[in-house]
């Protein structure tokens, strides 16, 4: 094998376990992240630089409710940048963050496939559409 077989073996091992262990766990802690890089015999920051990469690998314990805001070119041309504003002043912290209650996970995406409802975010695995800034409090109510 290859040495960039080697690797792309490697990353692909990585990706598959960090996939699997926050689909049971619901995020990826430290502590399993240092165990996985022994397992492998790679360094913990090449675990963790995958773990961190991608928006839907948490790192951190999620908070009940995750808010996944589309920051791509479509989103961001129909002031997508205005509703993420707007959540970060409703809920009170900035994306990557949650709130001190636990309430919501805040975080930015690239697309989610819903360019015709720019702009566009996930609440958990709902979908919200179309939005403008004073739609922002009433969906945020629906989610305790
Ligand atoms: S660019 Fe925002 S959903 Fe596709």
């Amino acid at each position: 094998m290859s040495k960039k077989d080697a690797t792309k073996k490697t990353f692909d091992n990585i990706l598959l376990t960090l996939e699997e262990t926050q689909e049971k766990v619901g995020y990826l802690p430290a502590e399993f992240m240092v165990e996985l890089a022994d397992s492998l015999d790679v360094p913990v920051s090449d675990v963790y630089g995958v773990a961190s990469f991608y928006s839907f690998l948490a790192t951190r314990p999620p908070g009940r409710n995750v808010i996944r805001i589309c920051k791509s070119l479509p989103c961001h041309l129909k002031d997508g940048q205005t509703i993420i504003d707007t959540i970060e002043k409703e809920i009170g912290v900035k994306p990557g963050r949650t709130t001190p209650d636990g309430r919501f996970s805040f975080e930015l995406t690239n697309c989610i496939g819903l360019c015709d409802g720019a702009p566009a975010m996930l609440i958990n695995h709902n979908v919200h559409v179309d939005l403008t800034p004073g739609k922002i409090a009433s969906i945020l109510d629906k989610y305790k």
